[in-house]
């Protein structure tokens, strides 16, 4: 039966006929200083054009200007252009830039870990996040292990909640549906960002981004080498803008921003109004943390969706500000538990073939199985595997 102790490294070497068990808790095992982390650093990106079509480029960057407090962020709504994955998205735009990279460099990336950023924040937000649940894949390949998400998983999960992917389905723009939450926080990202610095952008478009179609389909992704303890890591993952342009000085950090919406405190909030935001805090934190996002910038709306203030969040100041909050999380303990974790997956993911790395709703334990014994599964695509194939 379930193990309530951490198990020991030896245990990883068996055949996975049953699932080897990560213990969540006790978390005091993990409290103390963080293993040593490195600042993230950028190693390539690339963008999506406004059909979503892949370029290795900056055409997708944009530019921080404040946007106008009392907008509608329900406004443009029956205009959206809602962009969702139909396929699975693998790894591949993040493969297929490191294959770039690699020939034009003439070097191959080694590093322990390949995954996109959005995996990392979930297992570092393990600790504290009662609802979390994921299923992932994961491969061994020439010493690296790759990992994404388990993308029909997620879809057989969602049907089964009776919550179908979000389309672009018109409800009543006054009802406060799912798919008016998510349209808030693009129609935020219109309203906050500018396509290039604001000398260079004309006063026209910025008076007139209150009325731009809001779309997700372009984007612009920082892929960054950074590590957790002894375990290197590249991870790529959306950046919403930059707060100023980037510097010449190549190992300069990068001044991203990331922008969130969330919900005005009322005047004199409670303590679970407190614990409700510093617990998304730690979602915002996690997240920007693992690209080296320098800012997280917080609109906060209206029940109804009227922008009301803006604060500007230094990522590396969130945790001491829970701190000396509610003190709902501790960031040393999410880092501790993510390098302890991986460690784990190291040990466990030795040989060929497929594995699944899973979390299930209020689990005690992350599970990793096999499922397959031979290959890489869809985890790598074609290209990547042809370019390495070659001597
Ligand atoms: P907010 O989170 O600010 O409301 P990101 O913040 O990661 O840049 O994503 C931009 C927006 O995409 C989010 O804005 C939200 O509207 C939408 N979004 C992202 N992830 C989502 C998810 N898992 N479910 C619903 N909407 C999501
Ligand atoms: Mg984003
Ligand atoms: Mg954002």
């Amino acid at each position: 039966e379930l193990s309530s102790e951490i198990p020991p490294p030896a245990a990883s070497n068996v055949p996975q006929a049953q699932p080897v068990l990560f213990p969540i808790q006790p978390l005091n095992r993990f409290h103390g200083a963080s293993a040593t982390i490195k600042r993230p650093r950028e190693i390539a990106h690339f963008s999506y054009d406004d059909v979503h079509g892949y370029r290795e480029d900056e055409s997708g960057i944009n530019y921080y200007y404040r946007p106008p407090i009392g907008a509608d962020l329900r406004e443009g709504f029956d205009t959206f252009q809602y962009y969702e994955d139909k396929e699975d998205p693998h790894l591949d735009s993040l493969l297929k830039t490191l294959v770039s990279k690699e020939k034009r460099e003439d070097k191959k990336v080694q590093t322990d870990f390949v995954t996109w950023r959005g995996m990392m924040t979930k297992i570092m937000t393990v600790p504290y996040d009662m609802f979390a649940e994921f299923e992932m894949l994961a491969t061994l390949h020439d010493g690296t292990i790759y990992i994404h998400e388990d993308f029909d998983a997620k879809a057989a999960s969602r049907a089964a909640e009776n919550d179908p992917p979000r389309t672009n389905r018109r409800p009543d723009p006054n009802q406060q549906s799912r798919e008016m939450m998510t349209y808030w926080g693009y129609k935020f990202e219109t309203l906050a960002l500018i396509p290039d610095v604001p000398q260079k952008v004309s006063p026209e478009f910025i008076e007139n981004r209150t009325k731009a179609v809001v779309s997700n389909y372009a984007q612009h992704c920082s892929i960054v080498r950074t590590a957790f303890g002894p375990h290197g890591i590249v991870l790529g993952g959306e950046v919403d803008g930059l707060w100023h342009p980037k510097s010449s000085d190549p190992d300069a950090p990068i001044p991203w921003i990331e922008l969130k919406t969330s919900e005005e405190l009322p005047p004199y909030p409670h303590n679970r109004d407190i614990l409700k935001f510093e617990r998304k805090l730690l979602k915002f934190w996690a997240q920007s943390f693992l690209l080296g996002v320098e800012k997280v910038i917080v609109g906060f709306r209206s029940k109804q969706g009227i922008l009301k203030v803006i604060d500007v969040y230094e990522t590396v100041r969130i945790p001491g500000m829970v701190r000396r909050g509610t003190g709902c999380w501790d960031g040393n303990t999410c880092i501790n538990f993510a390098a302890a974790f991986l460690t784990h997956l190291k040990q466990t993911i030795t040989g060929q073939g497929v594995y699944r790395v899973r979390l299930r709703k209020r689990g005690t334990h992350i599970e990793i199985s096999k499922t397959a014994e031979q290959g890489t599964g869809k985890i790598l695509s074609k290209e990547f595997l042809d370019w390495r194939s070659e001597d």
